[in-house]
């Protein structure tokens, strides 16, 4: 589905060469996330997803002030104790949608990404950040706890020790902060933080579409297994590309001295 066949209240979608940007647009409450937006979220990647001609994701926050402020707290201040296991496991799933895409998914993070925006950054497969972007999970200072999968994804990205001070003190850290402790993987001046991501997204996109996708899953899944399991699963990832063009094209192309043409069959 192309973005002008998608109607989203919360959501600008656009595409550029492959490369789909979607943006976060709730003005009113800095991008917070009410359980619309998730839900025009989730269908926003799922399109995504099922798009061949989409290669890459940038999600970022309309705007130049927020990336997205957590989720919506005026629909958080009503929820019952079924109703927070539900909100928790609606945001989990979009997150496990966005880690488990198959394409490079990259967070742009523009302004404030605090509690559940920061956690769904976290989802992506990496995060770039605008010099004035500012992070935290304030949750515990709400008098709950994160709940889109920050207490599991904040340690395995940083450590523990570093993700506990994050959690347990709600504090904000900046760009340079987050990048120093490795939350975001480049800081770039706010102008040119979409182009920067744009840059590093097409050095991908210029790679094998399936190696790419097979990398992601060999990651993201391995990390879920003991070592010797997961390199098991990367022996039998590793084994099933020699069945792809793109192996061939890849090789010949560097035995010919001329750059690949991968078409992701
Ligand atoms: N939910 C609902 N509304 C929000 C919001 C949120 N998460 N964040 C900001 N807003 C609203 C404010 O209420 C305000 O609305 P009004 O204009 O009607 O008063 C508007 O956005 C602008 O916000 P501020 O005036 O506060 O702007 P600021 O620049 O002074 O401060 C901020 C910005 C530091 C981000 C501050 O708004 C803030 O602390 N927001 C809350 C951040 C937060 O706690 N996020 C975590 C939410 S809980 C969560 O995400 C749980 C989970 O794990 C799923």
């Amino acid at each position: 589905m192309t973005p002008s066949e998608m109607s989203f209240a919360n959501l600008l979608v656009t595409d550029k060469d492959g490369l789909r940007t979607i943006a976060v647009n709730r003005p009113k409450v800095l991008n917070a996330l009410n359980s619309e937006t998730i839900g025009e979220l989730g269908r926003a990647f799922a399109a995504a997803q099922g798009d061949a001609s989409v290669r890459a994701v940038i999600l970022t926050g309309a705007g130049e002030k927020s990336f997205i402020a957590g989720a919506d707290i005026n629909e958080l201040a009503k929820q019952t104790p079924i109703g927070g296991v539900e909100t928790s496991r609606v945001g989990q799933k979009l997150s496990i949608l966005v880690e488990h895409l198959g394409k490079p998914v990259c967070a742009a993070i523009n302004g404030y990404a605090f509690g559940g925006g920061l956690e769904l950054a976290l989802a992506c497969h990496m995060r770039t950040a605008a010099e004035t972007a500012k992070m935290g999970l304030p949750e515990v200072g709400l008098g709950i706890i994160p709940g889109y999968g920050g207490t599991q994804r904040l340690p395995r990205l940083v450590g523990k020790g570093v993700a506990l001070e994050l959690i347990l003190s709600g504090g904000r850290i900046d760009a340079k902060e987050a990048h120093r402790i490795g939350l975001v993987n480049r800081v770039y001046p706010a102008d040119s933080l979409l182009s920067g991501t744009e840059e590093l997204l097409r050095e991908i996109m210029a790679k094998s579409p399936i190696a790419v996708k097979l990398a992601l899953e060999s990651v993201n899944s391995g990390l879920e297994m003991p070592l010797s399991e997961g390199l098991n699963l990367e022996a039998n990832l590793f084994g099933l590309l020699p069945t792809t063009q793109d192996m061939k094209e890849g090789m010949t192309a560097f035995l010919e001295k001329r750059p690949p043409k991968f078409t992701g069959n």
